[in-house]
C-alpha cells in the first residue's frame, strides 16, 4: 500500500552537503528532552535577559513568520472608533494565531485514523530526501514515522541508540536519566521520527525525533532527539541528517529549528556550533551570570526561513 507513496529518490550526498565551517566557539549541548510549549498549549516560554558574551538576537527582534495574507483588506476606516479599532486588533490577532496553528497542524500531518493512506502521504510530502550518501560512499536510507505508530521492536531499537548515547551524559547532569520519560516522548502522538539505516546492512545508523510546534509564537521544528549510532559517528552523517531536518522544516513552512542541549555534552555542543546553531532567545542561560557554572542545559536554534536577498 505504501509503494506508490514512498518518497521520491532524492539523495543527499557529498555534493549537496552544506559547506563545512570551521568549528565555532562554544555554544551548547543537547539532551533532547525538553519541556517546551506544545502546539496546543502554546504557553509562552519564559526567559529573556542578555548574555554579554554570546551573539544572540535580542528577544522580540524576530519578524513574525506567519503573517496575515491581506492586511489592506482589513485596514480600518479612518473614522473607526477606539472600540472598533480594539475589536479589529483582536480579530487580526485571532486570525494570526489561527494561521500559525493551521501551519503547524498541516506540517504535522495530524493523523487521521479514518484515512489509511495518511502515514504514507506524510512520508511522501514531509520528508525531503530518501537517501544520504556519506563521504566514504556508505548509503543511508531514510524513513519517517509517527511515534505512536512504532511497534515494540522498533521502539526498543531506537531506545537502544538513545540509551547507549545519552544515559551516561544525562546521569552526569542535574537532569539524570529517566528512561520511561524518554520512551513516552518517543511514542507520543506528536512525535515524528526520521530513521536513518545503513542501506547495505539495515542497521539503525541515526535517528531524529522532531515535533512541529508553536514556540514563542513561531512555527518551529523542535528536535527532541538527535542521535548518531557510535559506529557511524564522525562520518558526516549527523551533518547530513540535520540538513534533512532543516530542509524539512523549510519545506513545511517552519521558521526555526530548535533544540535543547545539555551543557556537559561537549561533543554535541561542538557539533551544533559547527552547524551554526545559536543560543536561542528562550535559553535559560541568558539570565545567568555564569552559565557554564550554573546552567544545566541550553536552547539553540537556527532560522531556516528563505530570504529573498
Ligand atoms: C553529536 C553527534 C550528533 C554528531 O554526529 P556526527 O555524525 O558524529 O557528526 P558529523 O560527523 O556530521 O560532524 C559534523 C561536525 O560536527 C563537529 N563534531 C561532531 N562530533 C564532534 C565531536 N565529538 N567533537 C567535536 N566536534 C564534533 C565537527 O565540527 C564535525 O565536522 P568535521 O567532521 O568536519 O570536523 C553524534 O556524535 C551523536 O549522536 N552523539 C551522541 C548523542 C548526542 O549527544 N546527541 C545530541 C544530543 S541533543
Amino acid at each position: 500500500m505504501d509503494a506508490p507513496s514512498t518518497p521520491p529518490p532524492v539523495e543527499i550526498g557529498a555534493a549537496t552537503a552544506p559547506r563545512r565551517t570551521a568549528p565555532a566557539a562554544a555554544v551548547t549541548t543537547a539532551a533532547a528532552t525538553t519541556t517546551t510549549t506544545t502546539k496546543r498549549g502554546a504557553e509562552a516560554s519564559e526567559s529573556a535577559g542578555k548574555d554579554a558574551g554570546a551573539v544572540v538576537p535580542a528577544k522580540g527582534t524576530r519578524a513574525p513568520a506567519v503573517r496575515l495574507p491581506a492586511a489592506a483588506a482589513t485596514a480600518p476606516r479612518k473614522t473607526a472608533s477606539p472600540k472598533e479599532l480594539r475589536e479589529l486588533a483582536r480579530r487580526q490577532e485571532a486570525e494570526r494565531k489561527a494561521a500559525l496553528y493551521r501551519c503547524v497542524d498541516r506540517a504535522a500531518w495530524t493523523r487521521n485514523a479514518a484515512d489509511p493512506a495518511e502515514p504514507a502521504r506524510a512520508r511522501r510530502d514531509v520528508l525531503v530526501a530518501s537517501t544520504l550518501k556519506l563521504a566514504d560512499g556508505t548509503r543511508v536510507a531514510l524513513d519517517l514515522c509517527g511515534g505512536a505508530d512504532l511497534d515494540k521492536a522498533e521502539r526498543e531499537e531506537l531506545m537502544g541508540v538513545v540509551r547507549g548515547n545519552m544515559r551516561a551524559v544525562c546521569e552526569a547532569s542535574a537532569w539524570g536519566w529517566n528512561e520511561n520519560k524518554k520512551l513516552r516522548e518517543l511514542c507520543d502522538a506528536d512525535a515524528r521520527v526520521i530513521r536513518a539505516r545503513d542501506a547495505a546492512s539495515g542497521a539503525l545508523a541515526a535517528l531524529a525525533h522532531v515535533r512541529f510546534l508553536v514556540e514563542s509564537e513561531e512555527p518551529t521544528l523542535y528536535v527532541y532527539e538527535f542521535q548518531v549510532a557510535p559506529a557511524f559517528a564522525r562520518r558526516g552523517l549527523g551533518r547530513r541528517l540535520m540538513t534533512v531536518v532543516e530542509m524539512t522544516a523549510r519545506a513545511t513552512d517552519m521558521a526555526f529549528v530548535k533544540l535543547t542541549v545539555l551543557l556537559n555534552n561537549r561533543a554535541a555542543r561542538d557539533f551544533y556550533a559547527a552547524l551554526r546553531f545559536e543560543r536561542d532567545p528562550d535559553s535559560p542561560l541568558h539570565e545567568m551570570r555564569d552559565p557554564e557554572r550554573d546552567g544545566v542545559h541550553d536552547i539553540l536554534s537556527k532560522d531556516v526561513r528563505l530570504r529573498s536577498e
